[in-house]
């Protein structure tokens, strides 16, 4: 929509596609034109929209719903006679317009992906309006735990998962990365609880199980987050600290202690930490991810709990988020890219700063395996960077496109144009985009004028646009190497010119990486009894490294070969991490051996897993 766009951005759009050399055509596919209009939303903000939120909210654990107001602070262009928010299977209740209550509201019609709007009327005096609602089953961000799917099996959990669009599952909101607001909220829970917030937390329960939040820093919907849970508090630092099940919280301090070392680190390179605190909240292992980025309070899964810090990359990627995504976010989800790509950039810096190179180049290497997978296994048109999910879930969008071809692009600019200048761009891109959110074209233009001061031919000859706007990959990138893989490589070679036998193994000083990398590559033509035997002097399958136990798993199962049943299903059972999963089912799935197995294990637990799991799963089952 041109009309959205500043002149100058539209003229800098017409020069990237003027300039388009011939030679790109033979593997163009769709050229899209930025855009700064989120699709994924029925909010119309140029109209009305929200800028503070106040929240008061009943967590019901016997009824598991959610009952509560959410009376938003507006902010409305004159002649505005409406303002419209996203609702996905709630059920409201009232709708009050500056204190008077109003039956004029109404509902849309319902989208399968949307949900619905909802339309309020204002006029020209309004300032605020309040919805009184409640969720119900269709509430998709919320998974409600029952104490035996804890750690400590006695207490119930609640969590929310709002990125990307659940948020409106379970508050009425403009749910759009690209509108923010800052909100308080009032929560009252059972009062053995403990409820904690994307926002101010305490340090420890209350007796009447009522808690409040302050989140002065204004925030898009999707970073809206609730749990509440037999919940304690440990310090790590001044700033930096977890909160988790009793059962487990030990274990997270010692695996995170480096938490504030690596706050110390992105400070030093991007600019202040801008949200004062940084907690990490340990959730049962149901969460359907490895982390979210909730500001001031991470949600992360248990499974990076490995014992030696192998894991904790993760941290320094949420934790990156903290820059790229939470400061400065995508303006749309076509724009995902944004987020993930500069956060998967910025996690590596900070590792490469606290574990060195040689750790740095294993995830980099590992990255890049997984964009070669994605680029081999999806449609060419969702291989560009900015994508048009108009239509689709914005779900659709979270490949290793996002993630590993972004960090690619930017570690390709960083090669240009020298760590240093890299450093200052971005510390000074934080900076002018503090709390705002932005587009791919927005950031485009900032790069001409602030990286490359106007002049254009040098974008031209680094070919931004098409790493940005065409399918692949350019061409131009280094391939990152690892001596550490490497060393794998050559003793796995070595390995199969000896037919593979077991003695050649010198594996006794390999780290987890170097084992992720053997076990993807490790050939699927080997004998059952030759993983039989792996597995018996590696113990993959016991594993306390859920990586290596999830790669073992999916890929002894695509060989052939399950031996452990009894710790394969106690992993499915458990565990809800949806990228530890899906691979897993699918291998099993495509055996005729273990098909109905497979099918019997997800009949046990999917009822423990989150429904953003759930539905990947179940679509792999009808698929088949
Ligand atoms: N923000 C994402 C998780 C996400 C993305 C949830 C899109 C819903 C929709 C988070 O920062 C993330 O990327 N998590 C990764 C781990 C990371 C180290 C790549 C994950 O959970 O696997
Ligand atoms: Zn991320």
């Amino acid at each position: 929509m041109f009309k959205y766009l500043a002149p100058t951005l539209l003229s800098s759009l017409f020069l990237f596609h003027s300039c388009m050399e011939s030679s790109d055509k033979k593997d163009e596919t769709s050229i899209v034109i930025a855009d700064n209009i989120d699709q994924h939303t029925h909010a119309k903000p140029d109209e009305a929209k929200v800028t503070h939120l106040n929240w008061r909210a009943q967590i019901d654990f016997e009824e598991k719903k959610i009952v509560a107001e959410t009376k938003w602070k507006i902010e409305k262009d004159s002649l505005a006679d409406s303002i419209i928010f996203d609702i996905h299977n709630l059920k409201i209740n009232s709708v009050r317009v500056g204190g008077i209550e109003r039956r004029d509201y109404y509902l849309g019609a319902a989208d399968p992906i949307l949900g619905q709007p909802l339309v309020i009327f204002i006029d020209s005096s309004t300032q605020w309006v309040a919805i009184s609602y409640e969720t119900n089953d269709g509430a998709d961000a919320l998974q409600w735990l029952d104490p035996q799917q804890t750690k400590g099996k006695s207490h119930p959990f609640l969590y929310t998962q709002s990125q990307a669009i659940l948020a409106r599952t379970w508050l009425p909101c403009q749910d759009s990365p690209g509108i923010k607001f800052t909100y308080t909220a009032s929560v009252s829970v059972p009062n053995d609880l403990m409820a904690v917030m994307s926002a101010t937390n305490g340090v420890g329960k209350n007796e009447k199980g009522n808690y409040q939040f302050a989140m002065k820093q204004p925030i898009p919907s999707y970073l809206m987050a609730l749990a509440v849970g037999n919940l304690e508090f440990r310090k790590m630092s001044d700033r930096t600290g977890v909160y988790a099940e009793p059962e487990v919280i030990e274990a997270a301090v010692l695996e995170f202690e480096e938490t504030d070392e690596m706050m110390k680190i992105a400070e030093s390179f991007f600019g202040p930490y801008q949200w004062e605190r940084y907690d990490i909240l340990v959730l049962p292992p149901s969460f359907p991810f490895g982390g979210m980025e909730n500001p001031r309070l991470t949600f992360v899964t248990p499974t990076i709990i490995a014992g030696d810090k192998s894991l904790t990359a993760l941290i320094a990627h949420e934790l990156a988020h903290s820059w790229s995504g939470n400061l400065v976010t995508n303006a749309t989800w076509n724009d995902f890219w944004l987020n993930e790509g500069f956060t998967v950039y910025l996690e590596r810096r900070i590792m490469d700063s606290l574990r060195g190179s040689d750790f740095n180049d294993m995830l980099a290497v590992l990255g890049y395996q997984d964009l070669e997978y994605d680029l081999a296994r999806l449609p060419k048109e969702e291989t560009s960077l900015y994508l048009d999910l108009a239509g689709r879930n914005p779900d659709d969008g979270m490949t290793d496109i996002a993630y590993e071809k972004g960090a690619l692009f930017l570690t390709y600019l960083e090669e240009n144009v020298g760590r240093k200048n890299m450093d200052q761009f971005l510390t000074d891109y934080f900076k002018q985009n503090s709390f705002s959110s932005i587009t791919t074209a927005n950031f485009l233009e900032q790069l001409d004028t602030i990286m490359f001061k106007g002049d254009s031919n040098r974008m031209k000859k680094l070919r931004i646009d098409r790493w940005v706007y065409r399918a692949g990959l350019p061409g131009e990138h280094i391939e990152p190497t690892s001596s550490e893989i490497q060393y794998v490589r050559s003793t796995m070679k070595a390995w199969s010119d000896k037919a593979f036998s077991f003695d050649e193994l010198e594996t006794s000083d390999w780290n987890a990486l170097q084992w992720i990398d053997f076990l993807r590559r490790l050939p699927d033509t080997l004998s059952a009894e030759r993983y039989q035997r792996l597995d018996m002097i590696f113990k993959f399958s016991q594993s306390p490294n859920n990586e290596i136990k999830a790669i073992w798993f999916e890929r002894s199962i695509q060989a052939g070969y399950i031996g452990v049943k009894d710790e394969l299903k106690a992993f499915l059972m458990e565990v809800g991490r949806r990228k530890f999963l899906y691979p897993i089912y699918e291998a099993m799935l495509s055996n005729d051996e273990y098909n109905s197995l497979a099918r019997s294990i997800y009949k046990d637990a999917r009822k423990n897993y989150h429904s953003v799991s759930r539905k990947s799963i179940d679509q792999l089952m009808d698929k088949d």
